[in-house]
């Protein structure tokens, strides 16, 4: 089939309207739609192909990894570089970079002022403490502001999804105190895969690729007046740090995990050996004519 007869058809699909609609939907929808048949028809793409394709990906909506399947094909982690790039037109560089969320946050976590233990002393791990401030940037330190801090147990599964952890578990807010300081205290992450018989592993053995991860963890930071800052801080020397199957790790997001001991653990109430990362997040003002910080998706609540 030759182009024109696929523009001729899909000008037949779009001249079918009768409203209006929404002439963004319309827009975006059309342009996939186009592109897909380009696609079909240039690969040659058999009955069988694409219903295979449709039905994976009900298959990927019905088990919950559509999140995951973003990540993996690198849409989020390039919806990222697009927000950096409208941020760098409009004169914000520098400060702490953004890198994916990821499909596993909960809302609702419990608030403290300060300081947090994200543990039950259950988990198994080489306890840490990560610290630092949170500034604005021009280098002041931001009081009240909330760091929200979720990570993964030493399985590689994230409370509320694993109904075997305690509610909450390894998930904190936190206040900064009024010269812009947070600290918690928990167990050393470690990486972990998508799920082995799931549908991103599926698709991503047809491709070829990997499911790790590199050890992590989430941060949302956010202030009034300030744009809200995603990211994730990976912990330095996992084999897999530069090789993660969502391409979120980014210079400037590895800081140096020290080891410590003896009083320095005191203000955390910690006894012995433990690993302390001290990491500062600098935040930027909200400005007019960017895209929002703040992306609206479907998120857990518990
Ligand atoms: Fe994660």
């Amino acid at each position: 089939m030759n182009k024109q007869a696929i523009d001729t058809l899909l000008q037949k699909i779009n001249d079918s309207a009768i409203s209006e609609g929404n002439p963004r939907t319309k827009e975006i929808v059309n342009r996939i739609v186009r592109d897909l048949f380009y696609t079909i028809e240039d690969l040659d793409v058999q009955p069988d192909e694409f219903w295979t394709a449709l039905n994976y990906l009900g298959d990927a909506g019905k088990s919950g990894e559509l999140g995951l399947l973003a990540a993996g094909l690198a849409f989020e982690h390039f919806l990222d570089l697009r927000l950096d790039e409208a941020e760098a037109k409009a004169g914000i560089e520098g400060g702490t970079p953004r890198t994916i969320e990821g499909p596993l946050y909960v809302a609702g976590a419990p608030e403290s002022a300060g300081h947090a233990r994200l543990d039950d002393g259950t988990d198994p791990g080489q306890t840490l403490v990560m610290r630092g401030r949170v500034l604005g940037e021009d280098g002041k330190p931001l009081a009240n502001a909330l760091v929200e801090v979720w990570h993964a147990n030493h399985l590689g599964n994230y409370s509320y999804f694993d109904k075997s952890q305690p509610a909450f578990n390894l998930r904190r807010s936190i206040r900064t105190d009024a010269s812009g300081n947070y600290s918690f205290r928990s167990v050393v992450p470690v990486g972990y895969s998508v799920p082995p018989q799931g549908q991103t592993q599926l698709l991503l053995d047809q491709l070829g690729r990997h499911g790790h991860r590199p050890a992590h963890i989430h941060f949302f930071i956010s202030a009034p007046g300030f744009r809200k800052l995603t990211t994730q801080i990976n912990i330095d020397g996992d084999p897999y740090l530069w090789d993660d199957f969502a391409f979120a790790t980014r210079d400037g997001l590895v800081p140096a995990v020290k080891q410590a001991e003896g009083a320095e653990g005191k203000p955390y109430g910690v006894e012995g050996n433990f690993a302390l990362i001290d990491f500062d997040f600098t935040l930027f003002k909200e400005r007019d004519n960017l895209p929002g910080a703040e992306v609206e998706r479907l998120r857990a609540e518990a």
